[in-house]
């Protein structure tokens, strides 16, 4: 295992906003940067990254996501924690010492094995392209598609060979067991065990997850006889093809830069468009966009532009998926290339470059799309009824989408052209997309990141105790000073269960030495996501508190603890009152007389509640 000391540096040496900021699109405000939490779907920025003193963490102020470079490579890249190291160290050039050894966790050492399976594929492929006899077909091809030696480089092509066993021949050792192969789709294996190349005599192209590691691969056929024409590798633990997007790891920069994305359908198209230089250009994996695509390019930029073929399949695909993208906060436009061309074929062409770029400037708005498509079939029927179930079938995919209820604004725009469109009142439009909505589909999202953003604790602490603890501990985590902490004493006073764990939390680290305590440190000392989301609330409640008493961070903290012992002396004597009540109710007669004796020994004991007999 890698040492604490390890850690910290890695930490230290990662620069959070530059780390996050490659997956979502920040800008700054204030102290903090802030964009659309990559959590949840986030609507509006709710995520806010804090860079300044002792703070180096993210938090999501809508869903309650929090933590530091470790928990978001760990829950955005889906790295677990040795990889996550290993991943940011890389990163910031630190070598780990002690190379670690992944046997000790069941899921960590299967996605290490697959990553191995992967990488090494990818270097037999690409050795395979070079190669005096087997790469021969495959270098015409690229070839043939005038596709360049620097795309070849960036884009990692490579080739499978021709027979049946050129990889298994190649890869299956003992350090690289054949199960592993068959793991990672890379070889499949019939009933009696005999195993044989998944990928032959294919074009390879390699496909990343948003870390930019290989996870998967589609091959194309060599020969044109050979069927199918492409093939991608299955789902395993490191490739969820719904995520996907062929890639997004090279054209990521620029598409945070321009603020838009050009989204086209296949491997061969997304590399013309790099060679020519448009780099903002990402594929679907042959399939249509999902949610979860949409939700992933619009935390990146405002606009995304579909590059669809003319043809009645293209455009079938393109209204269902635009409704989808649009739950999303993305502007989408449909772009039609000219002459039915694909982007490849396009920009092979001596003006294509031009033609190219204009057709993607006057790319259609994605809801004049929609309504063309609409009006035509509209058109096409004959009679009322047909005409109704046009416009019923689409309003219930308008509702599935989730767009009606996602984007209020985008619906009312839609009612209204609907209902101008089919020639009814914007009510009856209304209504209808009411009623598809509330017959309960699901909307096609394929499930939330689950954070859980409320605590726990099911002890009924008074909220008024529970808030003075908390905001006792909020001084010492935004100063992060040390001497501000609470003693081993203090903290077991503390009757909050949360405000018990952060405290305990903060003991633990200042017993480790340090005098500053940072934000990073203790969200990774709790373990828990609930007691999470409170520390990092705490750390902007930290700086209202210090803020209250202009900046001085000694006055908030006695002015918090001030607080906290009132509310203990109150809810004390409160105990105090319901216990003797409670002992008055066994025996009133005994507290008639103490109330008696009180009466004479002046005004405030007078106060004491009468206890009437019986
Ligand atoms: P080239 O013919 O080499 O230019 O490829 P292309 O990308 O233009 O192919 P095409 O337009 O036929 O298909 C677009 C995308 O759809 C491909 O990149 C693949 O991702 C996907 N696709 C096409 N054919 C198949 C197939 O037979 N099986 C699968 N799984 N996907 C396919
Ligand atoms: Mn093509």
């Amino acid at each position: 295992m890698a040492t604490r000391d390890e850690i910290e540096r890695v930490r230290e040496s990662t620069d959070l906003v530059a780390l996050i900021g490659e997956h979502v699109a920040l800008r700054p405000r204030g102290r903090e940067h802030v964009g659309l939490c990559p959590f949840h779907d986030d609507h509006r920025p709710s995520f806010a990254v804090v860079t300044h003193k002792a703070a180096a963490f993210y938090k999501c102020h809508s869903c309650g996501a929090a933590g530091d470079c470790f928990s978001f490579v760990q829950q955005f890249l889906r790295k677990e924690f040795g990889e996550t190291l290993q991943f940011l160290a890389d990163r910031a050039g630190i070598e780990l010492t002690n190379e670690r050894s992944p046997e000790h966790d069941d899921r960590q050492s299967r996605r290490a094995w697959l990553r191995k399976a992967m990488d090494s594929a990818n270097g037999h492929f690409r050795a395979l392209l070079q190669d005096d006899s087997h790469g021969i077909a495959a270098r015409q091809v690229i070839e043939d598609r005038g596709i360049s030696a620097e795309m070849i480089e960036r884009f990692q092509l490579g080739c499978a060979g021709e027979g049946w066993s050129t990889l298994l021949d190649s890869l299956a050792t003992d350090d690289l067991p054949v199960k592993v192969l068959v793991a990672a789709g890379l070889l499949k294996q019939r009933d009696d065990g005999h195993a044989y190349d998944a990928f032959r005599h294919r074009l390879m192209f390699p496909i990343t997850d948003e870390s930019g590691q290989v996870s998967a691969f589609g091959g194309r056929i060599i020969d044109a006889d050979d069927t199918p024409k492409y093939l991608n590798s299955a789902e395993n633990d490191l490739f969820q093809k719904s995520r996907t997007l062929y890639g997004l790891h090279l054209a990521r920069r620029e598409i945070i830069s321009t603020g838009r994305v050009i989204v086209a359908e296949g491997y061969t198209d997304v590399i013309a468009c790099h060679q020519a230089g448009i780099t903002n250009v990402i594929g679907t994996l042959g399939t249509a966009m999902t949610s979860e695509h949409a939700r992933t390019l619009s935390r990146l930029c405002d606009v995304a532009v579909l590059l669809f073929d003319g043809d009645e399949a293209g455009q079938r695909a393109a209204e269902r998926a635009i409704p989808i993208i649009m739950a999303h906060e993305l502007d989408v436009r449909i772009c039609v290339l000219p002459d039915g061309l694909d982007p490849d074929s396009l920009l092979h062409l001596p003006d294509g470059h031009d033609r190219f770029a204009k057709a993607v400037s006057h790319a259609d708005d994605a809801f004049a799309f929609l309504l063309a498509r609409l009006e035509g079939q509209l058109a096409g029927v004959d009679g009322l009824s047909g005409r109704q179930r046009v416009l019923e079938t689409f309003v219930d995919s308008i509702a599935r989408s989730g767009l009606s209820k996602a984007a209020p604004l985008r619906r009312a725009m839609l009612t209204t052209r609907l209902a101008e469109l089919a020639g009814v009142g914007p009510e009856l439009i209304a209504d209808l997309l009411r009623r598809s909505e509330s017959r309960g589909e699901r909307p096609h999202d394929a499930g939330e990141v689950e954070v859980e953003a409320m605590p726990r604790d099911t002890e009924v602490v008074a909220p008024v105790l529970r808030r003075a603890e908390l905001d006792y501990l909020a001084i010492p985590i935004h100063s992060g000073l040390a001497s501000l902490c609470p003693t081993d004493e203090q903290a077991k006073d503390i009757f909050d269960p949360t405000a018990q764990r952060i405290a305990s939390a903060l003991t633990r680290i200042c017993m480790e030495g340090n005098d500053a305590v940072s934000m990073q440190r203790l969200l990774e000392e709790l373990g828990d996501s609930a007691d999470r989301t409170i520390a990092s609330d705490l750390y902007f409640a930290g700086e209202r508190l210090i803020e209250n008493t202009q900046g001085d961070e000694a006055a908030a903290m006695t002015a918090c603890l001030e607080a906290l012992e009132r509310c203990r002396a109150e809810i004390d004597s409160r105990r105090r009152m319901t216990d003797w009540k409670a002992s008055a109710e066994r025996d009133p007669q005994a507290a008639a007389a103490v109330i008696e004796h009180l009466r004479g020994m002046g005004p405030r004991a007078a106060a004491m509640p009468r206890v009437t007999g019986g």
